[in-house]
């Protein structure tokens, strides 16, 4: 039977992992800490890896996991950044990840966060189990009617066009590859970055993060924006700057912000810090602006997804026990098509 080393557990990962079917052919070694070079050694005698966003997967962690035998590191997440797949090909160990589990949990976060952040919920909700029933401050805007600038039409894209013409909305779209018959039939109209930043009431980006992409919403950006709108990020924290954006918020550029990804939420994020001093002064920042609301990566936290993952991780795991080819479309390094066994 294959011995799974499985790093960076949570309850939820174990509670849908142990379910998923498939699992009854594996052995689950769960581990509470990352995986690194540094203690890469805890996989001895497993097989296989699986593996989340935080894991660094390096040249020198890949050439211990393979010392020890591992033939098959697992990435229960889309992203890949934190794996270096030029060493597992060189060293011949596969790499696989699931490629998409429910673009509906991240659009319906996101208009979760829009919908708190604009009828201020967060501040409502702590409000009333204070007894204190005052509305002030509480003004929101009607959504129907206004303008929303969707960046990345892609799967999560899409979507959360679809749910935000709902409202009665109306929505103007930017990607580099539109697709016009979806925006045809979906109502949506496709325009430059500038033109959409200068006419939308709220911003939502649904992109990924590449070098091209890097602070796409900077000073530049923020300056462009129509006063008072509100971001939306549910993509990668690097899509925006964060000093620009305590500036805009600052000085009243823009209405407000909601977050599920931050620029540097890795050591932060999914984990719990209440009893420390956070040392992330931008984030501290954020964190007193009655106009900034922040979950913690959150978005893709639905049974759904995480049913999916465990579904599609665990086939590829129990599949390189049984000699069965890893499902196709999750495949980033095919051990058996490259390097040395
Ligand atoms: P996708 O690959 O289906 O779509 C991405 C779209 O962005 C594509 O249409 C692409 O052409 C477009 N694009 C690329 N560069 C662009 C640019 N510079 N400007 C405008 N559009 C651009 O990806 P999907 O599944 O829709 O995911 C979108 C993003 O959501 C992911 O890249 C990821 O960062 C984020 N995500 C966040 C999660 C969370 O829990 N917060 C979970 C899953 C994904």
């Amino acid at each position: 039977m294959t011995t799974i080393a499985f790093f960076d557990t949570k309850t939820y990962d174990r509670d849908y992992f142990v379910r998923a079917p498939g699992s009854d052919r594996v052995k689950w070694q769960f581990h509470e800490f990352r995986l690194s070079s540094e203690t890469a050694a805890s996989a001895a005698g497993a097989q296989a890896v699986c593996v989340f966003v935080n894991d660094r997967l390096d040249a020198a962690c890949l050439q211990r996991l393979k010392e020890s035998g591992v033939r098959l590191v697992a990435l229960r997440c889309a992203g890949f950044n934190n794996v270096d797949l030029a060493a597992a090909r060189a060293l011949g160990v596969a790499v696989t990840r699931v490629p998409a589990y429910s673009p509906h949990a991240v659009a319906e976060h996101t208009l979760a966060l829009l919908l708190a952040l604009n009828r201020k919920i967060h501040r409502a909700y702590n409000r009333v189990r204070e007894h204190n029933f005052s509305l002030s401050g509480l003004v929101g805007f009607d959504l129907f009617g206004k303008t929303v600038g969707v960046v990345g039409t892609g799967k999560i894209g899409k979507i959360a066009a679809g749910i935000f013409r709902g409202f009665g909305t109306e929505v103007l779209a930017y990607d580099p590859y539109p697709s016009p018959e979806w925006a045809a039939a979906a109502g949506v109209r496709y325009t430059d970055l500038d033109t959409l930043l200068a006419a939308s009431h709220i911003v939502s980006l649904h992109l990924p993060l590449t070098p091209q992409s890097r602070y796409l919403v900077d000073a530049a950006a923020f300056a462009r924006m129509r006063p008072g709108a509100y971001l939306i990020n549910t993509s990668r924290g690097k899509l925006v700057d964060t000093t620009a954006l305590i500036e805009a918020l600052k000085t009243g550029r823009i209405g407000g912000v909601a977050l599920d990804v931050y620029d540097e939420e890795e050591g932060i994020f999914f984990e719990d810090h209440s009893g420390e001093i956070l040392q992330d002064d931008e984030l501290s920042r954020l964190l007193t602006y009655p106009n900034v609301l922040i979950t913690a990566h959150q978005a893709f936290l639905t049974e759904e997804a995480l049913s999916e993952i465990a579904r599609v991780t665990t086939a590829n795991l129990a599949a390189l026990g049984e000699g069965r080819p890893y499902l196709p479309d999750s495949v980033l390094v095919d051990a058996s098509a490259s390097g040395p066994g």
